[in-house]
């Protein structure tokens, strides 16, 4: 049966945008897989209807597909995997050098399969954001958010956008968009649902940040 976390502890401390943006927005991008997410983003800023631009690319994994779509779109990428580095803490400091030279407003993890340091995480407190395929606090903490939810049964799940602090998937939510699962659903056939929706909502979110309609108080994040 599929561990179910209680609800995230009270209070988190707030974080808070309080830097104009810069406009078009300048953003990082963490991943560690195939690259829908990113491939989402970088769509949308070039439709227009996203007011940003992908500065860089910062992969842990040489080989991901991500890697082929900042290609593609000739978006700077860095592959800083785990593996040339001590700690998990050196390699997240390596990532963050990376990202602090271009630099970067705005920090999205976009399938990115490993923790982040409390360090990395206060360093772009505010700033760093990222998107999971459960209703948070539901199905959090892990990397098989869709299949635990299956396993568990439940009749809704979704997607979620938030923004990261050191409690792993427990920071405040931007959006949220509910998935209903069908009875027959397996793994393969929820995943393309969640990932639809994750492909609209957190490009949506990186709208509501470069245009500095979000605001977080406490566990709220209030959108003007
Ligand atoms: C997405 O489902 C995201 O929610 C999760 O990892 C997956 C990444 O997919 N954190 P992709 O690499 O963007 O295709």
């Amino acid at each position: 049966m599929a561990e179910v976390r209680p609800p995230a502890a009270l209070p988190v401390q707030p974080v808070l945008f309080a830097a104009a943006p810069t406009t078009p927005l300048r953003v990082g991008v963490l991943v560690s897989g195939r690259g829908s997410n990113l491939a989402a983003l970088l769509a949308a800023c070039q439709a227009g209807t996203l007011p940003a631009t992908v500065v860089l690319v910062v992969c842990n994994h040489s080989g991901a597909g991500a890697l082929d779509i900042a290609a593609a779109h000739g978006v700077p990428a860095v592959v800083i995997p785990r593996a040339g580095h001590p700690t998990r803490a050196t390699q997240q400091a390596a990532m963050r050098a990376a990202l602090d030279e271009q630099p970067v407003d705005l920090v999205v993890c976009a399938g990115f399969d490993r923790i982040l340091e409390p360090d990395f995480c206060a360093h772009y407190a505010g700033r760093l954001i990222n998107v999971h395929p459960s209703l948070l606090p539901a199905f959090g903490g892990g990397l098989h958010a869709i299949a635990d939810a299956l396993s568990y049964g439940v009749r809704v799940t979704g997607v979620s956008v938030h923004f990261v602090t050191d409690e792993i998937d427990g920071g405040p939510i931007i959006l949220q968009e509910a998935v209903p699962v069908l009875p027959d659903d397996t793994p393969a056939s929820l995943a393309p649902r969640l990932h639809a929706v994750e492909h609209r909502l957190l490009p949506e979110a990186v709208r509501l940040f470069a245009e500095g309609r979000l605001r977080v108080e406490g566990r709220r994040v209030i959108i003007s």
